[in-house]
């Protein structure tokens, strides 16, 4: 299995507080990784350097072997890195079809089956207003595979004010596009019951530093896991 992405020494420090430090992991094609961890762990940070958000204040990002530590987010986007945010980011005016043709004018790749690929074909003409926070993140899902940037999905808390109800959907399209699609995916998510049925492996950020990396059955039965997450659900 060839790694798609790999992440070497990389720290992130702001204002002299370190906020990420050497953190190594190398996550292979087609892999689903799910990334845990208190509040304030780091996790967001982690993403925000990997989509170039951010710069890294040391250590290295390589995607297919190709280091893009100090490349700017639109050529990762073009590399096919994609990412949503925590809170979603839609257009409230605009319908999902324009959203999806805008996305893929963007990526200038093919608008294709975005839609369909994640049931949304029944919403097309629907406002983003007027959608369920589970079709938003649909619909934002759908712009990364219209634009391009959807080999290496990176979802920070995609359950995130989601309707218990919608949860199961939501999963079982996140679930088809890495198990029929081989997407490779990297997921901050809170709920181990989601994460189970996904995740290939778990990785524990815990005060900015890999605390354990293994299968969600190994992570779980991590005493030290356990320990950091003293005083928060896990
Ligand atoms: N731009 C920033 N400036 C200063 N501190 C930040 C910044 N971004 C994040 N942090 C701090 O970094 C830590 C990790 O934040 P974050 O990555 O959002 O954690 P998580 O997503 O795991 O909850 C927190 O203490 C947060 O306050
Ligand atoms: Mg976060």
């Amino acid at each position: 299995m060839a790694d798609v992405l790999t992440l070497t020494g990389l720290s992130w420090s702001v204002g002299g507080s370190a906020i990420l430090s050497d953190v190594d992991l190398a996550v292979g094609e087609g892999e689903f990784v799910a990334v845990i961890g208190p509040n304030g762990a780091g996790k967001t940070s982690l993403f925000n350097l990997i989509s170039g958000l951010t710069r890294a204040s040391a250590g290295r990002i390589a995607v297919d072997g190709a280091d893009i530590t100090g490349e700017a987010p639109h050529r990762r986007a073009r590399r096919g890195i994609g990412r949503t945010f925590q809170s979603s980011s839609v257009f409230p005016t605009m319908t999902v079809a324009e959203h999806v043709a805008l996305a893929a004018r963007v990526g200038k790749a093919k608008q294709s089956d975005a839609l369909e690929r994640v049931r949304l074909t029944r919403r097309a003409g629907a406002l983003a207003a007027d959608l369920s926070h589970g079709d938003k993140r649909k619909l934002e899902l759908a712009m990364l595979l219209a634009s391009g940037a959807g080999r290496l999905l990176l979802l920070d808390e995609p359950m995130a004010g989601v309707a218990s109800g919608d949860v199961p959907e939501l999963v079982a399209v996140i679930r088809s596009l890495h198990r029929d699609e081989g997407r490779t995916v990297l997921m901050v998510e809170h709920h181990m019951e989601v994460l189970l049925g996904l995740a290939d492996r778990v990785a524990v950020l815990h005060h900015g530093a890999l605390l354990a990396v293994g299968t969600p059955d190994r992570i779980m039965a991590d005493a030290r896991v356990q320990e950091a997450y003293v005083g928060e659900a896990l």
